[in-house]
């Protein structure tokens, strides 16, 4: 579970290649475009620009480079050549790749065209959400805190948090121990340790927490059909804090 300082560098490289395709995926425009043809510009970035393995293709039997949840889809939704995005739509495009035998692993809510306030009110909530939890990551703090963290932002603001799917550990596997919670209780779980790499990537929803998969098996909905949204970064625990290994510019002021 614990990383070397070399394994971690080159993690941070795996990330930084992560970061670019959201920075490249900034500039694209996404509205009118299906999601199909968003996860074949971003396989061709990934393969053809990086010369990088996108992760998740290949994975539990997956078919594409990524996720696309619109809406409210929470996670695992599918590219298709049916589905195109549409003014005031939110959707969420989470990305793995591989590089030099490392993984990382990052999401993004985007706000296509003009979305109502109370969209982009959840979608920014669930943005300062996920650094809530970030910002609670060091060594000696406890899985717990970044939790509780993250779930004191959303229920203030009057979200619930998603319970059925967790961050993870991350490394040569895309999914390793521990489980990252994001709900809990200060001062519970596993004490955080220096060389630790997982994800956190809180899903909030507008409405009921509760979730059901849809029968293609994969695409996960809200049972109460309101919006969810998701933000995801792959982090470090360094010797006195965190360090995000898949930040984009974005994130720059957020970190402190
Ligand atoms: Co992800
Ligand atoms: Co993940």
């Amino acid at each position: 579970m614990i990383k070397s300082p070399a394994e971690v560098e080159l993690m941070a490289e795996s990330g930084r290649l992560l970061a670019s395709v959201f920075t490249w995926l900034d500039g694209q425009p996404l509205a009118g475009r299906t999601t199909m043809e968003i996860n074949d510009l971003v396989e061709a970035f990934i393969v053809g620009d990086l010369t990088a393995r996108p992760a998740s293709k290949g994975q539990y039997g997956y078919g594409f480079v990524l996720n696309c949840s619109r809406n409210e889809v929470v996670c695992h939704g599918v590219p298709s050549t049916e589905d195109v995005l549409q003014d005031g739509d939110i959707v969420n495009f989470d990305i793995t790749l591989e590089k030099n035998g490392f993984i990382a692993d990052s999401s993004k809510t985007y706000l296509i065209g003009e979305v109502s306030p109370a969209a982009r009110r959840l979608v920014q909530t669930t943005y300062e959400a996920m650094w809530k939890g970030i910002r609670a990551v060091r060594p000696g703090a406890r899985l717990g805190g970044i939790g509780h963290a993250i779930e004191r932002h959303a229920k203030r603001a009057g979200y619930s948090v998603v319970q059925d799917y967790c961050g993870h550990g991350i490394g040569r596997d895309m999914h390793e121990k521990p489980e990252v919670l994001h709900f809990g209780r200060p001062g519970t779980g596993l004490p955080l340790r220096e060389g630790m790499v997982f994800t956190i990537e809180p899903m909030l929803n507008q409405g009921r927490r509760t979730v059901r998969t849809e029968d293609d098996g994969w695409t996960v909905v809200t049972t109460d059909g309101k919006l969810s949204a998701q933000f995801e970064h792959t982090v470090a625990v360094t010797a006195d804090g965190v360090r995000v290994l898949t930040l984009r510019p974005e994130g720059k002021a957020a970190r402190t």
